[in-house]
């Protein structure tokens, strides 16, 4: 079994090896970024180099980043958010695009990590206003199924800006003039868990039921917001980030982020100290498990 240590030194060995370079992690308060309090992703750091200014150790990059997103608190106390989290991130700086990310994404999750490919689901961009359907990251993932002997008719779904659009203040209206973005292609791990019918009729993807959860997020970052709507940038950029956490998650196939290898000590440790069972008690548990750690 690969531990979480193990598993971010596969990752960041994968991309060395296709000419990625190791960037340092940045501190959780960003050092020259007067917008946010916290180091929230991996490309928070390389915000001026994904707008076109060249970065010192060339086009394409690799790290694990510490993340908090205060943003995800009240999310806290389900099966998979957490405040703090590492995240596995890869960039390339106008050098490759979709048909190299997509294809090295799916070698490592399958070949590298050896995630079962029946468990995993994609889901792409279907357009928005002026910006089009993402056709190529649809017809690239329909290969890689079809070639896996997998139907990517059951496996690909189709989300709006909603889901399939990142940027650091979230979808296309809300961004502000100069912030760069993208549409998106997402992976999900289903851990087979049953539907809650309370979330909505039929469980897909981006359910919240917990039954699916997005352990990678390639953006293909090529726009920026303009007064007047989108401009493409300078470059076009690849922004991947995927949590460790919820990588582990799927790895051990544990559909609770706090009992996997790397929480589950602590789980243990607050029973203990609380005279309490976890299962009795999950939602008020995994919210102290997980502000004692992003504090930490
Ligand atoms: N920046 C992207 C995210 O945080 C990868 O999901």
């Amino acid at each position: 079994m690969l531990s979480a240590s193990q598993i971010i030194d596969k990752y960041i060995s994968f991309f060395e090896k296709h000419g990625h370079k190791k960037i340092a992690n940045s501190p959780l308060i960003p050092l020259n970024d007067p917008t946010t309090l916290f180091t929230s992703s991996g490309m928070q750091p390389l915000v001026p180099y994904l707008l076109g200014e060249k970065h010192p150790q060339g086009v394409r990059l690799v790290n694990a980043q510490n993340c908090f997103r205060a943003q995800d608190i009240d999310e806290i106390g389900d099966n998979r958010h957490t405040t703090f989290f590492r995240m596995l991130g890869n960039w390339s700086l106008g050098d490759y695009f979709k048909k190299e990310q997509i294809p090295w994404y799916w070698e490592f999750l399958t070949k590298v990590i050896g995630l079962p490919k029946e468990k995993l689901y994609i889901t792409v961009f279907k357009g928005f206003e002026s910006i089009p359907r993402d056709e190529e990251s649809e017809k690239l993932w329909t290969e890689i199924l079809s070639s896996e002997g997998l139907d990517p008719k059951e496996k690909i779904f189709s989300y709006g800006a909603e889901k399939n659009w990142w940027s650091r203040a979230g979808t296309p209206k809300k961004m502000p003039k100069g912030e760069p973005g993208g549409p998106d292609s997402e992976v999900f791990f289903d851990f087979g868990t049953p539907h809650d019918s309370r979330f909505g009729e039929e469980c897909h993807p981006n359910c919240e039921c917990g039954r699916f959860i997005e352990i990678g997020n390639s953006v293909f970052m090529e726009y920026i917001k303009t007064e007047s709507g989108f401009e493409k940038l300078p470059n076009q950029n690849v922004d991947f980030g995927g949590g460790l956490e919820r990588l582990l998650q799927a790895y051990e196939n544990q559909a609770d982020i706090f009992e996997t290898s790397l929480l589950y000590p602590i789980l243990k440790t607050l029973e203990k100290i609380t005279a309490k069972n976890y299962k009795d008690h999950k939602r008020e548990m995994r919210i102290v498990m997980d502000h004692f750690v992003a504090a930490v």
